[in-house]
């Protein structure tokens, strides 16, 4: 008798909730500004809606505005009209306004954290919240610093058993290597590390999270997830915006700054890590920190031949004809900051070497596509030579991580057909078809995780530091080498040649283009 598998049923991921968190406080420093109507309060929202925040709950929102309780629900409110559907929304939202309220201050004076430290313990006490607090600096990165040291002067970050203290630094954290280590080095001025947690919202992209499931909990990539098989990684971060009203910000980081050390080398060290001891905090970080290690340092000399900067002009993008980066809001007219980069990097393990990693991201192109995109090594075409094959298909898997989630893998099938012709064929994964769960904000479950006191998903001070290490030698190339060439790229287009070029010269091409 034969026995089969039944084929597996689309899964209801509401079943796979969580357990609440604890009681607590979350304080949102810089709670007028978009982060927190955005994110911030629709992800705890969704959060509440699906039962994981308990009822000894409050959210204090800190900001110069002078604004009233009344003043900061009105605020927030719009941003969680039609956040979720069903029928127990209107009883969530308005259970989250009720536990809404607001300190008006300025972030650099004494008097501030004074009147916090009152605040903080009528709504402990109100609430039931036990004292537990998240400190989210939503605010800009010159306070970073300044606001965890008037914390600590007020008393506001001791702990005890019964009490926790924990702060959640936004990003940039720092501009280079030295600013970076100068705010860990203050930071531990206050705070033990595991208080510390840096976000990076990628890491709260389920896709982001599933690299290391679809990793570890299966059989079959492990083996091949090597140097004998791989032939190179891709990893691309395409947006189609520009920088909207954030010109102020870009036009100071522009594109490696703002998305390199942080978000595409966190996906880097999720695909190249060796498999960590378990899942907790401290060891997947010390695999993630291994690879950023091993990366082999880029010489200064070898910057014009592994990293490309571009810049765009005007252009078209779904039919409407854009400006230029230099007419953007905030932009200076005759800016030389890149809003392309691609880079080329290796690294140095006995699993990866000689497999390049090229790396690109960019605002203004063609489309927005967030993926990882492995492509395997070539079958020797030896069993084909007689028939019409001249091409043995490229073997590619994608790991997409937007607009659309999930994950593909293409390879050759025969045609139907009296003779041997392969077509290009692709099996396709979607996350939403699957668990019938659209994305939410990506801050649910940073925010979660932060409230449990799991550091899993935030960058440790090694990480950030080695991270702005691996950079340096082009922020440094690039800025003493103005560029002449900009704009070099029309906005909707894929970026600048030399981007194609780097991967041409060794035969290969950009996967997505
Ligand atoms: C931010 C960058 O960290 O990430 C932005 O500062 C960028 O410039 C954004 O647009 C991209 O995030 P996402 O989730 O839209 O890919």
């Amino acid at each position: 008798m034969t026995s089969t598998s039944p084929c597996p049923k689309p899964i209801d991921a509401s079943a796979f909730r969580g357990r609440p968190v604890g009681p607590c406080v979350i304080v949102i420093f810089g709670a007028t500004g978009d982060l927190a109507a955005r994110k911030l309060i629709p992800a705890l929202a969704n959060l509440a809606g699906d039962g994981l925040v308990p009822d000894e709950f409050a959210v204090l929102g800190v900001a110069t505005r002078p604004w009233t309780d009344e003043d900061f629900r009105q605020h927030v409110a719009g941003s969680l009209d039609g956040s979720q559907a069903g029928t127990a929304w209107p009883k969530v939202r308005s259970w989250l306004l009720g536990r809404l309220y607001y300190l008006s201050g300025d972030f650099h004076a004494d008097e501030t954290y004074r009147r916090l430290k009152v605040r903080l313990e009528e709504m402990d006490r109100r609430h039931g919240a036990g004292g537990s607090h998240v400190y989210y600096l939503a605010t800009a990165p010159g306070f970073f610093a300044e606001v965890p040291a008037q914390l600590g002067r007020a008393g506001l970050l001791e702990e005890d058993d019964q009490r926790w203290q924990r702060v959640i630094v936004e990003k940039p954290f720092g501009s280079d290597w030295a600013s970076a280590r100068q705010l860990n080095r203050s930071l531990a001025g206050q705070l033990q590390e595991r208080q510390i947690y840096r976000i990076d919202h990628y890491l709260g992209k389920e896709t982001v999270q599933n690299i290391l499931a679809l990793r570890f909990a299966n059989g079959i990539f492990e083996p091949i997830w090597r140097r004998e098989y791989i032939d190179h990684v891709q990893i691309t971060a395409a947006e189609s915006l520009g920088v909207e009203e954030r010109g102020r910000y870009y036009d100071q980081a522009g594109a490696l700054r703002d998305m390199v050390p942080n978000h595409l080398f966190q996906l880097l060290t999720l695909v190249a890590m060796e498999p960590p001891s378990s899942f907790d905090a401290q060891a997947v970080r010390d695999e993630q920190v291994k690879v950023l290690k091993a990366v082999r340092p880029l010489s200064l000399e070898g910057v014009a031949q592994t990293a490309i900067r571009g810049q765009y002009g005007e252009g078209v993008l779904d039919g409407q004809r854009v400006l230029p980066y230099r007419a953007e809001n905030h932009v200076a007219p005759q800016s030389r900051t890149p809003t392309f980069v691609a880079l080329e990097l290796e690294i140095e393990s006995w699993r990866w070497s000689g497999v390049p990693f090229y790396l690109r991201t960019g605002k203004r192109l063609a489309r927005r596509v967030t993926e990882i995109a492995i492509r395997f090594k070539q079958a020797p075409l030896a069993l084909f030579r007689a028939t019409s094959v001249d091409h043995v298909s490229d073997n590619w898997l994608v790991l997409r991580l937007q607009p659309e989630e999930g994950i593909s893998l293409s390879f050759g099938a025969k045609v139907p057909g009296p003779s041997l012709r392969l077509g290009h064929v692709n099996m396709e994964f979607c996350y939403e078809d699957y668990f019938g769960r659209k994305p939410q904000t990506g801050y649910e479950r940073l925010l979660y995780d932060a409230m449990l006191g799991d550091a899993t998903l935030f960058q440790r001070s090694d990480m950030v530091e080695t991270s702005w290490k691996i950079v340096a030698p082009v922020l440094e190339a690039w800025d003493a080498d103005s560029p002449a060439d900009f704009p070099n790229y029309a906005a909707g287009t894929w970026g600048p040649a030399a981007a194609d070029e780097l991967l041409v010269r060794h035969g290969r091409a950009w996967k997505t283009c």
